[in-house]
């Protein structure tokens, strides 16, 4: 009997993509297991939470490398170590050198807050009210070197509200996107998603279009 899914978790910030997964695995939502969460930046809160759920956690500063090739070396050596099943990028600001992330295809996965592809990298939600869209929302994909451009999983779609400000739709987008992440872990976890020729499949079928995340949270 195989243990459960292992997950490491990149997070630069606030962690609350991160307090989202510590929950969901706490309540038996998500059948997983965090083995470590990982920062580039020490003072994290995302540390802080992990901490406090008792979760290994390493802060690892950028600095002391001598260029980004070595320091993803050494990030991924530490993960890679823990034998995670998969990476999540759960708000990590840094970008990920592509030979670290052509090793690890199909196992490293990132949430972004916009429906990619429109309005890759950041600022994304005062962009997106900028350009007039009428919906937005979240992305959980395959991390490519391409950034924000590799096969999107699912997505969340809100409306934008004639007087939304960026942090307004922010909130917003934030209270859907946790569930997106768990809703998706779930089905990674449970083997029915995976990253074949670069597409993604749902059990065994490439999907035509990403899924979109139900308004029970649950996909089918
Ligand atoms: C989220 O909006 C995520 O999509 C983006 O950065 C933010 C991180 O939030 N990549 P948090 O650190 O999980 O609270």
């Amino acid at each position: 009997m195989p243990g459960p899914f292992r997950i490491a978790v990149l997070a630069s910030g606030r962690g609350s993509n991160l307090q989202a997964l510590i929950d969901a695995i706490a309540s038996g939502a998500l059948d997983a297991q965090i083995v470590g969460v990982f920062s580039d930046k020490p003072e994290a809160l995302a540390l802080q939470r992990a901490h406090a759920a008792a979760i290994p956690i390493h802060a690892i500063k950028p600095r002391r490398f001598e260029s980004r090739a070595a320091f993803d070396e050494h990030l991924f050596t530490c993960i890679d170590e823990l034998t995670p099943d998969l990476v999540v990028c759960a708000g990590y600001m840094r970008l990920i050198s592509p030979r670290a992330v052509e090793a690890r295809r199909g196992r490293l996965i990132n949430v972004h807050p916009s429906l990619l592809p429109a309005f890759k990298g950041l600022r994304t939600h005062a962009r997106a009210i900028a350009a007039g869209a009428s919906v937005h929302g979240a992305s959980v994909h395959y991390v490519t070197p391409d950034l924000d451009g590799g096969p999107v999983i699912a997505q969340c779609e809100l409306p934008v509200h004639a007087d939304d400000d960026a942090d307004s739709l922010a909130r917003r987008v934030l209270s859907r996107e946790h569930p997106l992440l768990i809703a998706t872990l779930g089905l990674i976890a449970a083997g029915r998603i995976a990253l074949v020729d670069g597409a993604v499949q749902l059990d065994g079928v490439p999907l035509p279009i990403p899924l979109q995340l139900p308004a029970n949270n649950v996909f089918a």
